[in-house]
């Protein structure tokens, strides 16, 4: 086994744990909680799973930034984000872009501490909003996946 397909299977392993868990919190664990199955606090048992699983997300997503950098250095493919044709390349760092500001920036800065007032005030409402934010985030990572898979196999699908 070389570098590059240690890196390959580091990238796809943090993938499947961050975005598996991104694709449980929006079509298990927040369904549930807008119902009021995991307790009638509804805000103490979303922080309660929100805590553990976003250092799970934080660390996913710093070594699908090192191993996804490290390939695109080690195979020299920087020219691929010079070509349309790579549009999938674009995407991927897009979303990891996206999703670092969320867990490293709108997090713990913003959302901590509006979120609460907000979900205290209104929890309907914030966390209806919070599920459908999960909603585009999951949305837009599979399209990623999809499109990074069948990229890397030289076939663009998008
Ligand atoms: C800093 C951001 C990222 C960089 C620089 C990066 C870079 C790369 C590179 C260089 C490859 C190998 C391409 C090839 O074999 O031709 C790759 C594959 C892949 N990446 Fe990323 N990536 C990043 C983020 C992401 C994200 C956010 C996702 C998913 C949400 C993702 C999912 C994948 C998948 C599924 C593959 C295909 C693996 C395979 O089929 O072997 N990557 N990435």
């Amino acid at each position: 086994m070389n570098d590059v397909v240690v890196a390959r299977a580091l990238h796809v392993l943090a993938v499947v744990i961050w975005i598996g868990g991104v694709s449980m919190a929006t079509t298990v664990v927040l369904p549930a909680l807008r119902r009021g199955d995991l307790g009638p606090n509804r805000l103490q048992a979303f922080q309660a799973i929100e805590r553990r699983f976003a250092w799970q997300a934080r660390t996913a997503v710093i070594i699908v930034g090192l191993t996804g950098f490290y390939m695109t250095a080690r195979l020299d493919l920087w020219d691929r984000f010079r070509s349309a044709e790579f549009l999938w390349m674009h995407v991927m760092v897009c979303v990891w872009l996206l999703f670092t500001f969320v867990l490293f920036v709108a997090e713990p800065f913003i959302l901590h501490r509006h979120f609460h007032t907000w979900a205290t005030a209104a929890p309907g409402v914030a966390l209806a909003w919070l599920h459908r934010a999960h909603w585009v985030l999951l949305l837009l990572s599979l399209v990623t996946i999809f499109g990074a898979v069948a990229g890397s196999q030289g076939r663009s699908a998008f």
